[in-house]
């Protein structure tokens, strides 16, 4: 909590920290070891959503110009968040023209101002320019988050990287997958609220956001372990991993040595197929979404693959496209669903692929 120098003159820090268990600024702290006085960018680095309530004449006019000659001023031009006012003054300071010349100029800014409503104002006259109702503001807050974070108390799945099958202790199946594309999407599932756990075969990547329990897996097997003993209450469930259809029928314990001359050929047996694992178990309130790479037949390849892996979605990558696929940074993807509906995305960076997908699914679950 933030208060001006003329805030203090209505009530003290101490009163407001006592009564909000929270810490009260006022003023610029310095840090004794460093000589460092930084912390209204700090804060302003912190917050997911600055409310300034109520918002003076002053300050208004202040948020307009930039000025910056306080505390609150200098953490609200440090602040990367959205910021959300509500103005209160007397009726004729509300309606003067400078005073609505400053608002309009801080909603072309997106800063949300909750509007002054009528009624009895300090002064004791009676018209606009009060402060919204606390009810009010408070609703406002918790719509700003639940808009942020649709997917809050949902729990997800995916997968991500390739699969490595052992031949030796030194060897491997494997494949070029990077992981990038299921590390980016739990990342924007993560950012819109919900609980992620991310399986991942061997990528060099780690996750950032907090919401997401990293499980790392080498091989198909392993990664099928560690999605059916959380598959069940998942809510949302996205395999991006490419797995390995097959691995070595028998891997050594030791290096396989040269010493043999000629052929030498390894025996390969069917991986399980996660996915459709997945899918027969899948309950009416999950949704699942497969990926299909394709290099020939694409769209074809992919509506068979919703139907035999009983997916609600699957995201088609095509090689045939230029910039998707392993390794590089873009992707371009079509969308289908189980009605076969297609919606097709331009080439973009595999960050804004991930939130494409994440939106796809949240408007078709969350109504
Ligand atoms: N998948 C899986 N388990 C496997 C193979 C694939 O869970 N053993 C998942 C992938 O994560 C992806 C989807 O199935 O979401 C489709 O993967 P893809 O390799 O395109 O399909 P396959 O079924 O393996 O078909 P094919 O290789 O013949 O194209």
């Amino acid at each position: 909590m933030v208060l001006t120098p003329s805030a203090i003159d209505f009530v003290t820090p101490l009163t407001l920290a006592t009564l909000s268990k929270n810490r009260v600024y006022s003023d610029f702290t310095e840090d004794k070891d460093t000589g460092e006085w930084t912390n209204h960018v700090e804060l302003g680095l912190w917050g997911d959503l600055m409310l300034i309530a109520p918002i003076s004449a002053n300050t208004l006019s202040k948020l307009a110009s930039g000025a910056c000659d306080n505390f609150l001023m200098a953490t609200f031009l440090s602040a990367k968040c959205p910021v959300m006012i509500a103005p209160a003054m007397d009726l004729d300071m509300y309606s003067n023209a400078a005073t609505q010349d400053n608002i309009s100029i801080l909603k072309k800014r997106a800063i949300q101002v909750l509007d002054s409503p009528s009624g009895e104002l300090a002064s004791g006259l009676s018209g606009k320019g009060r402060m919204e109702e606390p009810e009010e503001i408070g609703m406002a807050v918790e719509e700003f988050f639940t808009k942020k974070e649709p997917l809050k108390g949902k729990i997800a799945l995916v997968t991500a990287g390739p699969t490595y099958e052992n031949i030796d202790p030194v060897r491997f199946i494997g494949n070029y997958s990077s992981g990038k594309m299921g590390f980016a999407i739990a990342e924007r599932l993560a950012e819109k609220g919900a609980q992620v756990t991310l399986v991942s075969g061997p990528s060099s990547l780690s996750p950032i956001h907090p919401n997401i329990k990293i499980i790392r897996v080498t091989s198909a097997l392993e990664m099928k372990a560690a999605c059916e003993a959380v598959f069940t209450s998942t809510h949302y469930t996205i395999m991006a991993a490419a797995v390995a259809d097959y691995r070595p029928e028998n891997s050594s314990d030791q290096k396989i040595k040269r010493e043999k001359k000629g052929e030498f050929s390894i025996n390969l047996i069917p991986n399980p197929d996660i996915i459709k694992a997945l899918g027969i178990k899948k309950s009416k309130d999950q949704f699942l979404l497969g990926f299909a790479l394709e290099t020939n037949n694409a769209l074809e390849n992919a509506k068979k693959k919703i139907d035999s892996k009983n997916l609600d979605a699957i995201v088609l990558n095509s090689l045939e496209d230029e910039g998707a696929g392993f390794g590089v940074d873009t992707n371009k993807i079509s969308i289908i669903d189980s009605d076969n509906k297609i919606t097709r995305f331009e080439l973009k960076s595999k960050s804004d692929v991930a939130l494409d997908i994440v939106d796809f699914i949240i408007t078709r679950t969350i109504t």
